[in-house]
C-alpha cells in the first residue's frame, strides 16, 4: 500500500481529485467506483470544479457505487443513490443512466445483488476504486465478523456502524439496520483502489491497518493484499 500524508482534508481532497482525474482523462469511459460518507465530499467538489473548469469530462464515465441502505427509498435525502446526485452527479456531465447504486427498494435481494456484481463484470470491471473506511475498520459496509463475503450482499449493520451514522438522520431509530454492499472479493477486484483517511476519529484505524495483519475484524486490512491501493490521509488521522 501507498500512503500519502497531505496536510489537512483540503489538500487530501485536492489529491484524490486530481488522481481521479488523471483516470478520467487516460480513459474517458472508465469504470469508476465511488463511495459515500462525509470523506469523499471534498474529493467530490475538487471534481466538480476540475469540470466546471473544462479540464475533466465524464460524459462517457460509468460508475458503480460501493453500497446503499436497505430498505431505503433514492428519494430519502439520507440514501446513497440520493447523496451522490446532490453531491456529484447534479453537477458534472455523466449520463445519469450510467451510474449506478445498489436499489434500497431491493424486491428479491439476493437476485439484483447478483444483477448487480454481473453488471459491474460486463462494463469491463472498475478501474479506479474510491473508498472511506469506518471507524471500525469497515469498507463499504462489510462489517467486522468472524466471516466476510466476496459478492454484494444485504448485510446488517452493527450497532457501532448505526450511532456513528445516526449523525446524518433525524434521530438513531431512523437508520436502517441493514444495508446492501458490494463485497471484499467485488472490491479487491478494482484495478486500482484509493482510500481516504482524514481526521482524528480515523487515526486508530488507519494505524491498525497500517500495522496490522489481515482479519476479518478489519474488512479493510483485506486492502493489504491488493496491487495498487494508495492510502490518501491527512496530519490529522496519521499524527504528527
Ligand atoms: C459509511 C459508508 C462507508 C464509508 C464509511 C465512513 O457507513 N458505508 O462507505 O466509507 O461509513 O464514513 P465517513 O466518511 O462519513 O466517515
Amino acid at each position: 500500500m501507498k500512503l500519502i500524508v497531505c496536510e489537512n482534508y483540503a489538500e487530501m481532497s485536492r489529491v484524490a481529485a486530481r488522481m481521479v482525474a488523471g483516470q478520467v482523462i487516460a480513459k474517458p469511459d472508465c469504470v469508476l467506483g465511488l463511495a459515500t460518507g462525509s470523506t469523499p465530499i471534498g474529493t467530490y467538489q475538487e471534481l466538480i470544479r476540475l469540470y466546471e473548469n473544462g479540464l475533466v469530462d465524464f460524459k462517457d464515465v460509468v460508475s458503480y457505487n460501493l453500497d446503499e441502505y436497505y430498505p431505503i427509498s433514492p428519494e430519502n435525502d439520507q440514501s446513497y443513490r440520493y447523496f451522490m446526485n446532490h453531491n456529484l452527479f447534479d453537477h458534472i456531465n455523466i449520463d445519469k443512466n450510467n451510474t449506478h447504486v445498489p436499489s434500497g427498494e431491493m424486491a428479491d435481494p439476493d437476485a439484483e445483488c447478483k444483477k448487480y456484481d454481473e453488471m459491474v463484470e460486463n462494463a469491463g470491471g472498475i478501474d479506479l476504486q474510491i473508498l472511506g473506511i469506518g471507524q471500525n475498520g469497515h469498507i463499504g459496509f462489510n462489517e467486522p465478523d468472524d466471516f466476510l463475503y466476496a459478492e454484494t450482499h444485504v448485510t446488517d449493520l452493527t450497532e457501532n456502524t448505526i450511532a456513528v451514522n445516526s449523525r446524518f438522520f433525524a434521530s438513531i431509530d431512523e437508520v436502517p439496520k441493514q444495508a446492501i454492499t458490494m463485497g471484499l472479493g467485488n472490491i479487491l477486484k478494482a484495478k486500482k483502489i484509493l482510500l481516504l483517511i482524514n481526521g482524528k476519529a480515523k487515526s486508530a484505524i488507519l494505524h491498525t491497518l497500517l500495522e496490522g495483519n489481515i482479519t476479518t475484524r478489519v474488512p479493510a486490512s483485506f486492502l493489504k493484499a491488493h496491487a495498487d491501493v494508495t492510502i490518501i490521509c491527512d496530519k490529522e488521522a496519521y499524527g504528527e
